[in-house]
């Protein structure tokens, strides 16, 4: 369909009590007007305009998008002269009114809504509610046809008694828009050019409304302050755990859950403990276990992986087999090859930990890369950092890394190399060998611990 799409965002949103813009709260970790561009790109719409204006410079820095086409509308005169606004921006043959603050809407009901227009007919999208307070009251004819909207200042005892509330999403023509538009006035409750007016203006013309109502409340919801925000993230996360469970997940609570992105695969038999967070684009291969309190942004987690309590990886590639935690820390760029294991109260970044490999306690493992069947001693610390550069440390197959090691880097361990606990080591260690640099033991006899002295 030959579409434009027009955003409208341009409100304050005062009840948010915030410095930040409206549209700009994250829901599920995205802007809310991130949610109706994602959805509006969908309908892949010939223009996609975004109406801002309070807050217009915060708005259009957090939405670097080439293909969102901007409109400052400077005073906010109503929904109505927010989409006049927009409309030089707009050639496509129609047009699709969003919200910027209505971020559940689906595709599918804006596919339907749009099918439905053509020149002198135009559709609204309204909803069902059992409490319409402050919505507009769409007004029906005995024979069932949509007639105007009357805005809930503007309405009469009666028209308040209507429960089918306007959600503000409509469609039509280009040019049967620009005509009603050039039509509107503001002698209404709020002095506003009302958007809601262009329903009775097609009416009057001899054209048709064509009313739909919407399947559920959440989608057609705008958010006004943080509680709704709250309500519609639960929204969200409940149909994400949902579409999860229905991939054959196990959720041990489904309430417990939250994506901040999206989980591109999931393998069969995958389990999720609570309270974990999922972020960015992550996937999860077959018979994976998630522990509790986990974080997981933007990674990539292979078969038969084993992900205990506590544990946050972020930019990472895990093979099959691997078992991390609890409590370890997975940076930017690690990579665990198949089977090698992550244990306690260890952090790595720009790592890579070959086939088999272990770094199972308390250790720093940054700007290395580690063979494969290497033993990295529990407190190993990788010196990367001289205050100015980052160094790299290699450490060959089968080394044997003891216990409280600093390897200075540049440094290089060989194949089969042992390191004595608790050196620090600062050259390269050969192959097969014993390498240590630990100070030799003394023993003084006869030597006396102080005491303390009596008391007076
Ligand atoms: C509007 C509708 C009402 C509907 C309700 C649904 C009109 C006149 N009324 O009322 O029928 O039931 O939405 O929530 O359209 N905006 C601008 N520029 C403006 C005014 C508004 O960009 O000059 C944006 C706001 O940022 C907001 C949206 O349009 O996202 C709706 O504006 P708002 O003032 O909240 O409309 P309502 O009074 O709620
Ligand atoms: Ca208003």
């Amino acid at each position: 369909m030959d579409l434009a799409v027009i955003i409208l965002a341009a409100g304050k949103g005062t009840r948010m009590r915030s410095r930040l813009p409206k549209v700009l709260h994250r829901l599920a970790g995205k802007p809310l007007v991130q949610h109706v561009i994602d959805t509006a790109k969908q309908l892949q719409p010939q223009e996609l305009v975004v109406v801002a204006g309070h807050g217009a410079d915060q708005l259009q820095a957090a939405i670097p998008d080439p293909a969102v086409k901007w409109a400052i509308q400077e005073e906010q005169l109503g929904t109505g002269h927010a989409v006049q606004v927009a409309m030089p921006q707009v050639s496509a043959e129609n047009v699709l009114i969003l919200y910027g603050d209505v971020p559940l809407i689906s595709v599918r009901t804006l596919e339907t809504l749009t099918a439905a227009v053509r020149p002198g007919e135009m559709a609204l999208l309204s909803v069902e509610l059992t409490n319409p307070a402050g919505y507009g009251r769409i007004v029906r004819a005995t024979d069932g046809s949509v007639q105007r909207i009357v805005e809930q200042k503007d309405a009469s005892a009666e028209e308040l008694a209507i429960r089918e509330g306007n959600t503000g999403i409509l469609c039509a023509t280009r040019e049967d828009l620009n005509r009603y538009l050039a039509g509107l006035q503001n002698d209404n409750a709020q002095g506003e050019y009302y958007l809601t007016d262009c329903i009775e203006a097609c009416v009057q013309s001899g054209g048709v409304v064509h009313g739909m109502v919407a399947a559920n409340e959440a989608e057609v919801s705008g958010i006004n302050n943080k509680s709704q925000l709250n309500e519609l993230e639960r929204v969200y996360q409940q149909q994400a755990a949902e579409r999860l469970m229905e991939q054959g997940v196990t959720l041990a609570d489904r309430d417990r859950f939250d994506l901040r992105g999206e989980i591109e695969s999931v393998g069969r038999d995958v389990s999720i403990d609570i309270n974990c967070i999922f972020e960015g684009r992550v996937s999860i291969g077959d018979n994976v276990t998630i522990g509790p309190n986990c974080q997981i942004i933007d990674s990539t987690i292979g078969d038969n992986v084993t992900i205990l309590a506590n544990c946050v990886i972020e930019n990472s590639t895990i093979e099959a087999d691997c078992n991390i935690g609890p409590f370890a820390r997975l940076r930017p760029a690690t990579e665990l090859k198949q089977g090698a294991k992550v244990g306690n109260f260890v952090e790595t970044k720009k790592a890579i930990v070959g086939k088999g490999s272990k770094v199972n306690h308390l250790s720093y493992v940054g700007d290395a890369i580690i063979g494969e069947k290497v033993n990295i001693g529990a407190g190993t610390i990788t010196c990367n950092y001289d205050g100015a550069n980052k160094h790299l440390t290699e450490i060959g197959d089968n080394a044997f890394i003891g216990s409280n090691t600093a390897l200075v880097a540049p440094v290089k361990i060989n194949e089969g190399a042992t390191i004595g606990a608790g050196s620090t080591i600062t050259r390269e260690a050969p192959k097969d060998t014993l390498t240590l640099t630990r100070a030799k033991q003394i023993n003084i006899t006869g030597w006396k611990r102080p005491v303390k002295g009596e008391k007076k």
